[in-house]
């Protein structure tokens, strides 16, 4: 690699949620280290190559998996970062269809995506994976923020890279997760289940 290049220069690599916050910034990173990046979100963004995809519904993601494909011919990276937070309710009030919602996007989304993407890479016998998962996914956090939904999604995502992680990593597809913490974001200041959908 020339001393002024990147080890992202020239990769293509798909970020979910890249319209806002976190994947945003990921995002802007990637394009400045020379990256040919694709925002997959249900929104547009300002970075990036726009592609319509709901993570929550597998032929949205197989058709935006496809459209990279077609233009780039491989995938090296994907990065699992779209993500709701659902109300702040305490879980004796919690409705269920609030708790369907927010794992629908934070674990089965996740699911859905990884797969489509795992399945191209597993193809290619290469690529690279990093799910943002949470803290809030291995501990209890000490703040005063009622989202059972969103703790119990994340705990599922932390298990389901590590199963990921094993089933794929001989194959040449390595798959990791990132546990942030607080990151003042629209997510993190505010119930983003509807403003994001
Ligand atoms: N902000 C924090 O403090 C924090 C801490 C730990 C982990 N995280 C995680 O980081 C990730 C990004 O969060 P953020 O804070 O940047 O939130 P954000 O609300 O700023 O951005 C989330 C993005 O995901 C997109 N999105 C939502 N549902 C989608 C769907 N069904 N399909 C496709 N795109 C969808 C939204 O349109 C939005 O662009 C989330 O997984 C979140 O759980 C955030």
């Amino acid at each position: 690699m020339p001393k002024d290049q990147t080890e992202f220069e020239g990769r293509t690599i798909a970020i979910s949620g890249a319209a806002s916050g976190i994947g945003l910034g990921i995002a802007e990173r990637l394009l400045a280290e020379g990256a040919d990046v694709f925002s997959l979100d249900v929104h547009e963004g300002p970075v990036g190559r726009h592609v319509y995809a709901d993570v929550r519904d597998p032929e949205s993601v197989a058709r935006a998996v496809a459209t990279i494909q077609a233009r780039n011919g491989r995938i090296d990276g994907f990065v699992a970062n779209a993500g709701v937070r659902g109300p702040d309710v305490g879980v004796e009030d919690m409705a269920v269809e609030d708790f369907d919602r927010v794992l629908s996007v934070n674990l089965r989304g996740v699911f859905v995506s990884c797969q489509a993407f795992g399945r191209a890479m597993l193809d290619q016998g290469d690529g690279r994976i990093v799910v943002i998962a949470s803290m809030s996914g291995n501990r209890i956090i000490n703040v005063p923020m009622r989202i059972a939904h969103y703790h119990a999604a994340k705990g599922g995502v932390t298990a389901l890279v590590r199963a990921l992680a094993v089933e794929w990593a001989p194959r040449g597809v390595r798959v990791n997760a990132l546990s942030p913490g607080y990151i003042r974001t629209p997510l993190a200041e505010a119930d983003t289940e509807h403003h994001a959908l």
